[in-house]
């Protein structure tokens, strides 16, 4: 019989389309994780409420942005794709670990500080200083061996390993412990040379059609010592060339940086390189997720469905908690 794979849980909060950066910094390597492993991934809906409560959005960028995963490559036959909210049991762990963890753990997690700095938070609500708790109910619920995140979740990941092991410690052995799968993130620059953004207005979209993509890229920021075409530039200090290096095959990419540097090509003849390779690598994409993005009701289906099995094996790890804590008569 073959070994079962070992499981991958990670989630994203609903913020609608997705960019080139969410795409090679997230959503790639969920869709490449999907040949090796039992993949559970999942639309962190109760997590947009820290951000914003007006909802009015979520439920319409729930949908967009699974037409993205969809045409990304994540598959609903093989990978169980689901949404928090459909899951409550989710809410449950999370209360039951907020009894085990010291307040002190949370008021460490830098994201808390860092938002509560960046976003002006005067006065931060219990459900934002749990946010990383509920993450940690999130991924122990699945009992996961990896969750492949980015380099800023890795704290999370840790205080995820602290509660399962106070869990095992005060409650029992339930939990195994995960590891952060460091997703390796390429330099992913916006059109104005800052790193792509959603709130930069820098970004180019999955869903952008190819003339919006060319629109993006002409006037795209390069090396400022290229004024004129004549002056010579640097290719290691373009957001161009960081764009080359991702989707440019290695022969034309040098090409591209010798014509930079003795000035024999132009920054619209670089572009122009750089649009015939990252145009056919997005047609797929978009042509699929614009397939999906117009039946939103087998999205919508679709989602009740993986959530139908999320929650089968949700219940089962409810169980084997409720035995281990022991409240009821
Ligand atoms: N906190 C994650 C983010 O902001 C989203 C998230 C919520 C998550 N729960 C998770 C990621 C569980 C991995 C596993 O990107
Ligand atoms: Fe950037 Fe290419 Fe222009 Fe050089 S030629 S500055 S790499 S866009």
């Amino acid at each position: 019989m073959a070994r079962a794979r070992e499981r991958v849980l990670s989630g994203m909060r609903p913020t609608g389309k997705l960019h080139l950066g969410n795409y090679l910094g997230a959503l790639d390597n969920w869709v490449r994780m999907q040949d090796a492993y039992d993949c559970f991934y999942f639309v962190a809906n109760w997590h947009a409420l820290t951000d914003d409560h007006d909802t009015a959005a979520v439920p319409g960028d729930t949908i967009e942005m699974l037409a993205d995963w969809l045409g990304a490559g994540l598959d609903p036959e093989r990978s169980t794709l689901f949404v928090q909210s459909l899951v409550p049991e989710h809410a449950e762990l999370h209360l039951l670990f907020s009894m085990i963890t010291p307040v002190g753990w949370l008021e460490r997690v830098p994201t808390y500080k860092e938002r509560i700095e960046q976003q002006g938070i005067t006065s931060p609500s219990y459900g934002l200083l749990g946010y990383p708790l509920l993450q940690s109910a999130d991924i122990l619920m699945y009992k996961p061996r990896w969750v492949p995140v980015g380099i800023d979740q890795v704290p999370h990941v840790e205080l995820t390993r602290e509660v399962a092991r106070r869990f095992n410690h005060v409650f029992g052995e339930v939990f195994p412990e995960p590891d952060a799968k460091l997703t390796e993130i390429p330099k992913v620059p916006g059109t104005d040379g800052r790193k792509m953004s959603k709130s930069y207005d820098n970004a180019i979209y999955l869903s952008d059609p190819p003339e919006a993509i060319v629109r993006k890229v002409k006037p795209m920021v390069t090396d400022p010592a290229r004024k004129r075409r004549a002056d010579p530039g640097t290719p290691e200090v373009c957001p161009v060339f960081d764009l080359h290096k991702i989707f440019t095959p290695e022969a034309e990419r040098r090409a591209c940086a010798e014509g930079c540097r003795t000035a024999g090509i132009g920054c619209l003849d670089c572009k122009d390189v750089l649009l015939r390779h990252l145009g056919p690598r997005l047609d797929g994409i978009r042509e699929r997720r614009q397939k999906y993005a117009e039946k939103p009701d087998r999205i919508v289906e679709l989602l009740h469905e993986g959530s139908r099995r999320a929650q089968r094996v949700a219940r089962a790890t409810m169980d084997e908690v409720r035995a281990a804590v022991r409240l009821t008569p």
